[in-house]
């Protein structure tokens, strides 16, 4: 084998040992180390060279790179065990220095606790064949009103105070927005969820806030039933609660279904026996519900006699609160760092 790759190997090798004995700080020694050992490095560049050797010299060149590569490195490694161990050394000589005082840890984001509950819910449904949507927050009166059945002088306009944009439109007061929508853009039969922000022009107390989080969930087939709805709902609450979960019915009234109920679910404390949380009553208020009115379905472009459907729509912030015990809805945009900093992980463990 010619020797001038080798050699010019070594020549590199004692080029790096020399510039990394001059670095004297660990930010010198690391841009130095990048220009030997880097991926794109002189060192490592050398096995670019290998291709233009005969094949059988191509064996011995390979070694002899990776043998300068571990020279070079254990060198860099030593001499940075040295700047820091000297720099140590120093340190302790000031007499103000306390090695026994805590550091300080390099702070860590967090996701927020909505994030991780919206994420969670967001992968079980997917995973239950339904499509996650998201809608607009500065929505139309005719998607939040009037397509869902709340004509202008009906009186269920007023269990929602309403923010009003001057040129009209205004900010949604719930997540049903998305029930029309969905219906004039997908194909039916479908599922869907839309997870969002919703506003209502209220005062705001422990368990009230004019921003909140909402989950709806649609379901759009044929021959769909009250029997369904139940049935649906128990699945549904089993898989977001990872365990068998109790509902019952109760009438409620939303102008967009019919019937319309309010569901319960036996307290996730108590398992129904009764306790604090649960107010001794055994249930919890959860998420009113109900099979679509056929007048939305035929703002949807569907025929009521054909299609029918159920819709929930549970609120996200409350499922938050009860997940992670707050007992102030406020905190969730109060944006106070400490508080937010509480919450681990990736909600998808
Ligand atoms: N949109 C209603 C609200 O914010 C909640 C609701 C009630 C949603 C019944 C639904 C439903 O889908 O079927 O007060």
């Amino acid at each position: 084998m010619s020797n001038l790759p080798v050699e010019q190997l070594h020549a590199l090798r004692d080029e790096a040992l020399e510039a990394l004995a001059k670095a004297d700080t660990p930010d010198l020694l690391e841009t130095v180390e990048r220009t030997y050992l880097g991926k794109k490095g002189s060192i490592r560049k050398q096995m670019s060279m290998l291709g233009k050797l005969p094949a059988e010299d191509r064996p011995g060149f390979g070694k002899a790179v990776n043998d300068v590569s571990n020279v070079v490195q254990e060198a860099f490694d030593s001499r940075r065990d040295g700047i820091l161990a000297a720099i140590r050394e120093e340190a302790l000589k000031d007499p103000f220095f306390d090695p026994t005082l805590p550091g300080k840890r390099p702070g860590k984001g967090s996701l927020h606790p909505l994030t991780l509950v919206d994420w969670r819910l967001d992968e079980i449904f997917r995973s239950m064949g339904f499509y996650v949507l998201d809608y607009p927050e500065v929505d139309t009166e005719e998607y939040n009103f009037e397509v869902l059945n709340i004509p202008a002088d009906h009186p269920a306009r007023d269990m929602q105070d309403t923010f009003w944009l001057e040129d009209g439109r205004l900010l949604r007061t719930h997540t049903s927005t998305g029930q029309v929508r969905a219906m004039r853009t997908f194909e039916a039969p479908f599922k869907a969820i839309f997870p969002g922000r919703v506003f209502r022009y209220e005062s705001t107390d422990a368990s009230h806030d004019h921003t909140f989080h909402q989950l709806e969930g649609l379901y759009i087939d044929r021959n769909v039933s009250v029997a369904n709805l139940i049935a649906s709902m128990k699945t549904l609450l089993s898989e977001v609660f990872g365990r068998e979960t109790k509902v019952r019915l109760r009438p409620g009234y939303f102008p967009f279904v019919e019937p319309g109920f309010e569901l319960d679910i036996a307290c996730l404390v108590c398992e129904g026996d009764g306790c604090s949380v649960c107010k001794k009553s055994g249930w919890l208020e959860l998420c009113p519900c109900g099979l679509v009115h056929p007048n939305v379905i035929r703002a949807g472009g569907l025929d009521p006699d054909e299609w029918q459907g159920w819709a929930f729509g549970v609120g996200l912030s409350r499922l938050v609160m009860m997940r992670y015990q707050i007992d102030d809805v406020r905190h969730l945009l109060g944006g106070d760092i400490r508080f937010l900093g509480q919450f681990e992980g990736t909600g998808l463990e």
